[in-house]
């Protein structure tokens, strides 16, 4: 499936991410989290083609992915959402989800253009995806209502059902619970189980631990770029390193007054 090997970053002299090894495993939820700015987006930018890798490399069912193009890496079954909403606020909920299912497999509108031949194919490709996407997600009932006019949480919900629309073995979710009330959050967290209870990978960037504590099998932690810890939820919470990276931080989970589990890290 999805693994990255020494997998790094490098902006000028600042080293976003160094030297992450690790692999998702095939039908579990991986959660991604540590303080602000430590590497978790970019990291997803990496694994869904947005930024090439300055080191290490990605692969996919063992072929190497690392610095391929976004629709190149949707083709082959890897898609993401991002972490503030990228809606079409006047379009319905149903053409957001088309309109993701053609940015994401488009190498652009030139390339859209030059196959016109195919676009009434494609059109109706589309538009199935993303109705069967929208049922996925709970919101075919809502299909034609227009984004702007849905809660926050139905929004989260056709953000999910965009990236869902071109078919993936493997989401990736940054933040999906982000500007959510606790309520539309345990929401969010059962429809991510449903859908990892149909078969799909999940990748899940989150700040406060104690909401992937109850939901993920497997945790990664990120401090300044580097993998600190790895492993099953209520073993990380326990590592000292990681502790110490989020009492340390101040863009971490204790100023946002998330409770922490028993005994674990408060984070
Ligand atoms: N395009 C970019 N150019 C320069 N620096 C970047 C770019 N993208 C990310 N970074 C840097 O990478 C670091 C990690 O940021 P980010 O991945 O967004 O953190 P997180 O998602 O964990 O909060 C930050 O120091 C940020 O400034
Ligand atoms: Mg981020």
């Amino acid at each position: 499936m999805l693994a990255f090997e020494r997998l790094g970053i490098r902006f000028g002299g600042n080293q976003a991410v160094q030297d992450v090894t690790g692999s998702l495993t095939p039908g579990k939820i991986t959660a991604i989290i540590g303080p602000n700015g430590a590497g978790k987006t970019t990291f997803f930018n990496m694994l869904s083609g947005f930024y090439k890798p300055t080191s290490g490399v990605i692969t996919l069912s063992g072929q190497p992915i690392s610095g391929r193009p976004t629709h190149e890496v949707v083709a082959r079954g890897v898609a993401r959402t991002f972490q503030t909403t990228t809606l079409y606020k006047n379009l319905s909920a149903l053409e957001n989800a088309v309109l993701g299912h053609r940015v994401r497999t488009k190498a652009g509108l030139l390339d859209a253009l030059l196959r016109s031949g195919r676009e009434r194919h494609d059109e109706s490709e589309s538009l199935k995806a993303a109705h069967h996407a929208l049922e996925r997600v709970g919101l075919e009932r809502k299909a034609h209502v227009t984004a702007s006019l849905l809660s926050q949480e139905e929004q989260k919900r056709v953000s999910i059902a965009s990236a869902l629309a071109t078919q993936p073995s493997i989401l990736l979710l940054d933040e999906p619970a982000g500007g959510l009330n606790p309520e539309e959050t345990a929401r969010l967290m059962d429809l991510i189980r449903q859908l990892v209870g149909a078969g799909l990978t999940v990748a899940l960037i989150e700040h406060k631990m104690n909401l992937v504590m109850g939901l993920a099998d497997q945790v990664m932690v990120l401090h300044h770029g580097q993998l600190i810890a790895q492993g099953p939820p209520a073993e990380v919470s326990r590592n000292p390193a990681v502790i110490t990276a989020y009492l340390g931080s101040h863009g971490g989970g204790g100023q946002h007054g998330q409770s922490a589990p028993a005994g674990g890290a408060s984070v």
